[in-house]
């Protein structure tokens, strides 16, 4: 059997035998998620929660923005609390308060200590014995309880409507008043958050771990790291180092292919452009727009953390609230990159194939127009819906969904889900002759459909949940479409698409891109895939889960820690020959590509992801440091590359200004850097000590983020951030400038006068 079957082969087995055991596992979050009640009554009978408040109140926190405002289960928005660390601690304290008060006639926090250590043992005893009865669907708590809860729903009803006492408070979360504004939404809202602080909390049945396996930290309710989270950590990072040694063995043993012979002339220059491949342009200045109004809500979003209801006086916050320029900016993110990698599609294919299928031009504008509506209609949609001008039922069809990276309501997400099917044709017709001329190529194309599919396949997932579905399912469904995109397919699809540009330009054999191209992909799936259940280490799932995420999301970090020979073989490959200069610019992308791969998604991945260390840094800005430079890092920076690969060919005789690209490379790269480094970073740190030392509360509460010196660190931001938007800036400024040049883009003249004499004698030669 040749390499390249046995290849196939692995991947058929490892994708099938992941997927199973996803599934099963999958099956498991739905049998064991903390259960809904029915209702929630006192040992009196009283009823607190009729099971309905709590799946509208959901709905409720939906449509405020959800995990854009504040985390629930550590997932969402590190501006304000995480609601289900916050109200557990508040009712923690409020209850001790009580009782020192009842038996000592002083507050808890005066007690000695001995009998402080009693009340919370009887704090423990009271908060996680599991009441839920499965006959009759109620959850008993006792009246002190209830009463607790009372003065909860008067807290964060003051909160989220117009205590004035609460307007401090309400600045420093970043929470405009009267955002929820009617009293039995706030009651909804309540009981939604009761039900997930009660599962933080309460033991599973037979077990004495919370249904979130004790997350949040919280030493007075009993919940402490357990056995298994150092465990796993152990295994995690032991998994690691023997991935990585077997790979630097395969790596040795590895011979070195020669080098192909360089063509004298870029082939790319002789490609044809056809009428769709010249309409993907405003693919590219869309995206730069997008870029733009992205970055602007990203400056926004920022400025929140240091003045919360405005912006430098501005009173901002009453009609673009943060979670609005929150949730505009994440999905503005995600949109932009996901154009640019369309658009790039959408010109590679016909490319290959030299000529356009019947309606091809007419397809990719009807997919562009398609675009558009899909993100500027669920943009207003999520308007409408934080601005609660939307009933729950719309709100959940065409307003805001609240679960972050999946914002957008059902309607959008369907019409994108179709988009993206729309995109998959546009790709198959043109290539699919050339698939079946068996040309060497054959391979490579299968797998950058395959990868294209996939992407399209798995947003679908986005589609499993309903609108008042079991959190901890939705949450199971969510992260298949976020993290087997971001830690899957768009890696495969990243190594494919740089893989055939060097095959197209003449660099890079087809067969030794081949069989790399298969080996990582079965390498990234391999940790990739389980890898899934890193973010469900806490979301109310079995322990196997966290297990299972541990172990193969360690995996996944092995092919990033080499990922140096990548950075330098791309170095290699842009010195190679002299019309490649011309390229230096989108294979400097690449490069930044793999750096960021390694630094943003391999290690500040890795920080955060054992299960240990995420048992403490679940929502902080740890991981706002590894999100930005791996999604920006690794994807943006694709995006950007491969829309100059696609420039550099529909601009052809256009001189490029060098100095502007490559102003724009660096400020990016280092606006990046000291974004994380300066401010993202550090604030993660203190945080996550905060977060062992005092709790999870403790550590997003303003109490702590509004120490002078946190504000300065925030602060410190803003020279990160501005370096890195002048740097966008001065990319979108190069793409429109292109056209203010002479142009002709069927111009297939050699743009250059070669200095290198030896490659104009051969260039003659060639004529
Ligand atoms: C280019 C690849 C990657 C991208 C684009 C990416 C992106 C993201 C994003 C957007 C988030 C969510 C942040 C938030 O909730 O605000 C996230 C969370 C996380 N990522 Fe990655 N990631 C990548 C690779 C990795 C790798 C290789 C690891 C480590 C093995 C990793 C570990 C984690 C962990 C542990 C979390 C937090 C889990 C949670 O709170 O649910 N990521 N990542
Ligand atoms: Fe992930």
């Amino acid at each position: 059997m040749n390499k390249e079957k046995k290849l196939w082969i692995t991947f058929i087995v490892v994708v099938t035998a992941s997927f199973a055991v996803l599934g099963y596992y999958g099956f498991e979050i739905y049998q064991k998620a903390p259960p809904l009640p029915e209702r929630v009554v006192t040992t009196e009978g009283e009823v607190v929660f009729e099971g309905q408040d709590i799946k509208d109140g959901q709905n409720v926190w939906q449509s405020m923005g959800g995990q854009e405002v504040g985390s629930v289960w550590g997932h969402g928005a590190y501006q304000a609390p995480d609601w289900t660390a916050d109200w557990l601690h508040r009712e923690a304290i409020y209850i001790l308060d009580l009782w020192s008060q009842e038996e000592h006639g002083q507050s808890y926090e005066s007690l000695a200590s001995e009998e402080q250590a009693r009340l919370e043992r009887r704090l423990q005893l009271e908060l996680r014995e599991n009441t839920y009865n499965e006959s009759d669907g109620t959850i008993t708590i006792s009246p002190v309880r209830a009463q607790a809860i009372e003065y909860l729903n008067d807290y964060y009803k003051g909160l989220f409507m117009e205590n004035p006492e609460l307007d401090e408070l309400r600045n420093y979360y970043a929470i405009p008043p009267n955002s929820i504004k009617d009293e039995a939404r706030m009651h909804q809202m309540n009981g939604f958050f009761f039900w997930a602080t009660w599962a933080t909390v309460t033991e599973r049945p037979g077990s004495e771990v919370s249904y979130t396996h004790n997350w949040p930290p919280e030493d007075l309710v009993g919940n402490k790291a357990t056995g298994d989270l150092l465990i796993w950590t152990g295994f995690s990072i032991i998994l690691l180092l023997v991935g990585i040694g077997l790979m630097v063995f395969y790596h040795a043993k590895m011979k070195e292919e020669e080098d192909p012979e360089r063509p004298v002339e870029d082939p790319l220059m002789k490609q044809t452009i056809t009428p769709s491949m010249l309409a993907v342009k405003k693919y590219i200045w869309i995206v730069c727009v997008l870029i733009l109004i992205q970055v602007t809500f990203g400056v926004v979003t920022a400025h929140y953390g240091v003045e919360g209801d405005g912006f430098y006086g501005l009173d901002l916050s009453e009609l673009l609230p943060y979670s609005v320029s929150r949730t505009w900016h994440v999905q503005l993110g995600i949109l932009w990159i996901a154009t640019a990698w369309l658009g790039t599609g959408l010109y590679i294919a016909p490319a290959v194939s030299g000529k356009d299928p019947k309606f091809q031009k007419f397809g990719v504008n009807f997919l562009f127009i398609c675009l558009l509506v899909i993100v500027f209609g669920s943009m207003a949609g999520q308007w409408m819906g934080i601005m609660q001008k939307l009933g729950l039922a719309e709100n959940f069809w065409f307003g805001h969904q609240g679960y972050e990276y999946v914002d957008l309501g059902r309607f959008w997400q369907i019409f994108l889900f179709v988009g993206l099917f729309v995109w998959l044709a546009l790709m198959v017709r043109p290539l699919l002759p050339v698939i079946r001329q068996r040309t060497a190529e054959r391979n490579l194309l299968i797998m950058f459909l395959v990868s294209s599919a996939a992407i399209a396949l798995f947003y679908g997932a986005g589609l499993m949940w309903g609108r008042q579905t079991n959190l901890a399912i939705a949450e199971y469904w969510r992260w298949w479409v976020v993290h087997l995109w971001v830690e899957g397919f768009f890696e495969v699809f990243a190594t494919v698409v740089s893989a055939f540009l060097f095959v197209r330009l003449g660099l890079l054999r087809t067969k030794t891109a081949t069989l790399s191209v298969l080996l990582a992909t079965v390498i990234f799936l391999s940790g990739g895939i389980l890898g899934t259940f890193h973010h469900l280490y806490f979301s109310g799932t079995p322990t196997a889960v966290m297990a299972l995420g541990a172990t193969f999301s360690a995996l996944e970090v092995v092919p990033l820690v080499l990922i140096g020979y990548e950075v330098y073989e791309n170095y290699k490959i842009s010195r190679a020959t002299e019309w490649l200069k011309d390229y230096k610019w989108p294979i400097y992308c690449l490069i930044a590509v793999a750096f960021w791969n390694f630094l943003g998604a391999g290690i500040f991945g890795f920080i955060i992801n054992p299960p240990i260390a995420l048992y403490y840094m679940q929502g902080l800005n740890t991981t706002a440091v590894h999100a930005h430079t791996a999604l920006f890092g690794v994807y943006g920076f694709l995006g950007i590359g491969l829309m100059l690969f696609v420039l550099r060919s529909l601009y052809r005789v256009q001189k490029w200004n060098d100095k502007l690209l490559s102003f724009s490379f660096w400020s990016i790269n280092i606006g990046l850097l000291l974004m994380v480094l300066l401010s993202v970073l550090p604030i993660g740190l203190l945080q996550t000590i905060a977060s062992v030392n005092e709790g999870m509360w403790y550590a997003r509460s303003a109490e702590f983020m509004q120490q002078p010196g946190m504000d300065t660190l925030r602060w410190l931001r803003a020279i990160g951030d501005t370096i890195f938007a002048i740097g966008l800036f001065a990319f979108v400024w190069f793409v429109f400038s292109l056209n203010s040049k002479k142009k002709d883009p069927l111009d297939e003249k050699p743009r250059k006068d070669y200095k290198n004499p030896e490659e104009k004698r051969q260039l003659e030669e060639v004529k």
